[in-house]
C-alpha cells in the first residue's frame, strides 16, 4: 500500500475529526472520568488500555451521522452515546486479544500478554459493564437497547468465527454472518444511534442504518486484507495473525473456492504448523495468481458503493461530505 492511499484515509478521518472535535473531548472526558474512578489497581489497568486512543471511526460516524440532520443535538447524551460504543469497542478488543494471542494492538502490548489472560478478561468485563452503566444515564431504552443487543451479536459473531476456525468448507455466506456479528454490527449500531440522536424519522433511521451496517462489513474485509499484506507498521498490530490462527477470512475463502483438490490439501499443509517466511510467501502467491485479493477488494468496494448510494439521498451537509469522503478513502485503503 502507498503512502498515499493511506494518507487519504488518515486525512478523511482527521477533516471528520476537525468537525466532530468537541463531541470527541466530551466522549474522551467521559471515558477518563469512568477510569479514573475504578477501583484499586483496576484504575491503572483501565487507564493503560485507553491510550493511545484509537482511531475512534465509531464515534466519527455516529456524531457525523448526529449532526446530519437540521436540528440542535444534545451533545452530552450524544458523546455519552460515542463514550459507550467506544467502550464496548475496547471490552471487545480486549476479549478477542486474548482468544487471538495477539501480542500487540495500537503499537502496544495486548493487556493479557501483560497481565496475563485472567486479568485481561476480568479487565474487558468491567469496561463492558461501565459500557453500559454509562448508557443506561442517558434514560433513553432504545438506545440501551441497540447498545445491549449489539454485545450479544459480538459475543455471537465472536463464537461463529471460533466454531468455524479451519472450516475449509465455510460459505461467504456463513463469513458475512460473521464479519457482521464480529465488525458491523457495532458501527450499524453506531450509525443508528447517531440518527437517533439527530431525531430523524425512521425511515431515514433505517437508511442510516444500512449505511453503517455496509460500511462495517466493507471495513472487516478490508481489515482481512490488511492482515495479509500490510500491517504493523500503519494498524500497530501483526500482520497474518488471523491465517495463523486458521480463521477463516474473505481472502482464504474465496481462495479455496477456486482450488482444485490438491491446491486445497498444499493450503492445508501450509497453514497446519507455525507459519514461515517462506509458507506465508508461497500463500501469498497462491493467492495473487489466483486474484483472491483484487477479488476482495471489489467485493469492499461494492460494499463502499452502495453505502456511498444510501448517502447520496440524505440531505446535503457537511457531515455527508465527509461521510461521503471516509467512504471513498476506505476505497482507497485497500488499493
Ligand atoms: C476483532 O476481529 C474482533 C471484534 C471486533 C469483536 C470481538 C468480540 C468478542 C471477543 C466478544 C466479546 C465481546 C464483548 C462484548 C466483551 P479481528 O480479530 O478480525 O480483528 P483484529 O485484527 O483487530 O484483532
Ligand atoms: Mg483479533
Amino acid at each position: 500500500m502507498s503512502n498515499l492511499h493511506i494518507n487519504t484515509y488518515e486525512a478523511a478521518l482527521n477533516q471528520a475529526r476537525l468537525q466532530t472535535y468537541n463531541l470527541l473531548e466530551i466522549a474522551d472526558r467521559e471515558i477518563c472520568d469512568i477510569a479514573s474512578r475504578a477501583p484499586g489497581k483496576l484504575k491503572e489497568r483501565f487507564e493503560a488500555v485507553i491510550f493511545p486512543k484509537g482511531k475512534r471511526i465509531r464515534s466519527i460516524l455516529l456524531f457525523l451521522f448526529a449532526k446530519s440532520g437540521t436540528a440542535p443535538i444534545d451533545e452530552i447524551k450524544t458523546a455519552r452515546c460515542a463514550a459507550s460504543i467506544e467502550l464496548l469497542h475496547l471490552a471487545s478488543l480486549i476479549h478477542d486479544d486474548v482468544i487471538d494471542l495477539s501480542e500487540t494492538r495500537r503499537g502496544k502490548k495486548t493487556a493479557h500478554t501483560r497481565w496475563g489472560n485472567h486479568m485481561a478478561v476480568l479487565v474487558g468485563d468491567y469496561i463492558l459493564a461501565k459500557s453500559l452503566s454509562l448508557i443506561v444515564k442517558n434514560e433513553n431504552n432504545r438506545v440501551t437497547a441497540i447498545i445491549s443487543n449489539t454485545a450479544g451479536e459480538l459475543v455471537a459473531g465472536e463464537v461463529l468465527e471460533i466454531d468455524n476456525q479451519g472450516n475449509l468448507f465455510l460459505t461467504v455466506d456463513e463469513y458475512n454472518q460473521i464479519i457482521y456479528g464480529k465488525t458491523a454490527s457495532l458501527i450499524e449500531a453506531a450509525a443508528e444511534i447517531g440518527a437517533i440522536q439527530a431525531g430523524h424519522s425512521q425511515e431515514k433511521i433505517e437508511l442510516i442504518k444500512d449505511i453503517g451496517r455496509l460500511f462495517g462489513m466493507a471495513f472487516q474485509i478490508v481489515d482481512d486484507l490488511l492482515d495479509f499484506e500490510f500491517g504493523a507498521e500503519e494498524v500497530g498490530k501483526k500482520s497474518f495473525t488471523d491465517i495463523g490462527n486458521n480463521v477463516m477470512t474473505l481472502p482464504v475463502i474465496l481462495f479455496l473456492e477456486k482450488s482444485s483438490e490438491s491446491e486445497r490439501s498444499e493450503f492445508k499443509d501450509l497453514t497446519l504448523n507455525n507459519l514461515t517466511e517462506n509458507s506465508i510467501s508461497r500463500i501469498t502467491s497462491l493467492f495473487l495468481e489466483k486474484n483472491i485479493f483484487s477479488e476482495c477488494r471489489s467485493i469492499a468496494l461494492a460494499y463502499l458503493t452502495q453505502a456511498k448510494a444510501n448517502l447520496s439521498l440524505l440531505e446535503d451537509s457537511p457531515s455527508r461530505k465527509l461521510l461521503i469522503d471516509i467512504c471513498s478513502a476506505m476505497s482507497y485503503r485497500c488499493n
